[in-house]
């Protein structure tokens, strides 16, 4: 059944969703999860108690993570069944964000297989709006809440608004489509007063999302930072910065799977330096079972990914969880 469900999702993909533009895709694609209560199937899912791992001190019940993208909580809600151990809410701003215009999403083929180039822009409705949208997200499996800057006064505002709706904290110092956001990493001094304030809003475990094209500095600057101020799991990362013609900001972050040889890399380095002090996401290309494998094996506490849900659809996190459970037995 499982096998079925995911050849019927490649032939969906195929012959549908990456042919349509990809607005009317996005639509399409965001109008079934909406619609359609395929959460209330048990297909996605696996019972393997031997999965479940520990971050910041909250269980999931497996190591996977819808990363961030969705904001509307129908979407959230309904992700929370199809087989991840906690979701990701959109990195939320103090006030509303129209974000960028269209053209704002791109397919892209590579070597590597199919990824996007998104140019967004933090579309999202606001921290008010989007506090009372929360409230009615039945919490079904942990919720990773996400805030978003451009000074440490508004990630303080957002966290502390937004704390008592997730179990934890992210936050997003990385994404490549807002320049002030993308800038942090290259303000460590303003980045390690940004970790101090954040640490203190809340008493939730907090994550810090970080840029692959910051490497060194990530290793040598930031995440000793983070750890200085308390914040002990870190996320790595978000898209890559790439010129895009095709969008209207003519740059945009790249995901999916040509990030992924530059994500394990970030693994190993971070847990050869950092231990046990620090927890690991890995996030980037992870997109099939054999690639969350190989991150776990690199030493990451967990796997976040988003691309791969699009291109590979929501049976993706059960063929990755059967095979994580086949590779701890
Ligand atoms: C359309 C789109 C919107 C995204 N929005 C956010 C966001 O609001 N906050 C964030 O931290 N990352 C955001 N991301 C980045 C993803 O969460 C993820 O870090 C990145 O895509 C790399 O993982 P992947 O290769 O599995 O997609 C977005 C990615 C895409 C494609």
């Amino acid at each position: 059944m499982v096998r079925a469900v995911d050849l019927a999702y490649r032939i969906l993909y195929r012959a549908l969703l990456s042919r349509l533009p990809e607005r009317a895709a996005v639509s399409l694609g965001q109008f079934g999860l909406r619609a359609l209560p395929i959460d209330r199937l048990s297909i996605w899912r696996s019972d393997d108690p031997g999965l479940a791992v520990t971050l910041g001190g909250v269980r999931l019940a497996n190591p996977l993570i819808l990363s961030s993208m969705y904001y509307d909580t129908r979407i959230l809600g309904r992700a929370m069944g199809l087989g991840f151990g906690a979701v990701t809410a959109k990195s939320i701003t103090r006030g509303p964000r129209p974000g960028h215009p269209h053209p704002n999403l791109v397919r892209i083929e590579t070597a590597e297989g199919p990824g996007l180039v998104n140019c967004n822009g933090f579309k999202n409705p606001g921290l008010d709006a989007y506090r009372r949208a929360l409230g009615a997200l039945p919490r079904r499996i942990p919720l990773i809440v996400a805030a978003a800057g451009e000074s440490a006064e508004e990630y303080v505002a957002v966290i502390r608004g937004l704390e008592e709706f997730g179990d934890l904290v992210e936050i997003n110092i990385s994404s490549p489509n807002t320049r002030l956001v993308y800038e942090w990493s290259t303000r460590p001094a303003a980045l390690e007063e940004l970790f101090v304030a954040v640490r203190a809003a809340t008493a939730k475990p907090i994550i810090v999302k970080i840029s692959p094209d910051f490497r060194q500095t990530n290793e040598e600057t930031i995440v000793p930072a983070a750890l200085a101020a308390g914040i002990r799991i870190v996320n790595c990362g978000n898209t890559r910065r790439v010129d895009e013609p095709r969008l209207s900001q003519k740059s945009g972050g790249l995901s999916g799977p040509a990030l992924f040889a530059a994500t394990l890399e970030n693994v190993r380095r971070l847990r050869d330096r950092f231990g046990t002090a620090l927890q690991i996401i890995a996030c980037g290309g992870i997109d099939a079972p054999e690639r969350a494998r190989q991150a776990m094996a690199a030493g990451a506490d967990a796997c976040a990914y988003f691309t791969g849900f699009i291109t590979r659809g929501p049976i993706l996190a059960r063929l990755m969880l059967d095979a994580l459970s086949r590779s701890s037995k």
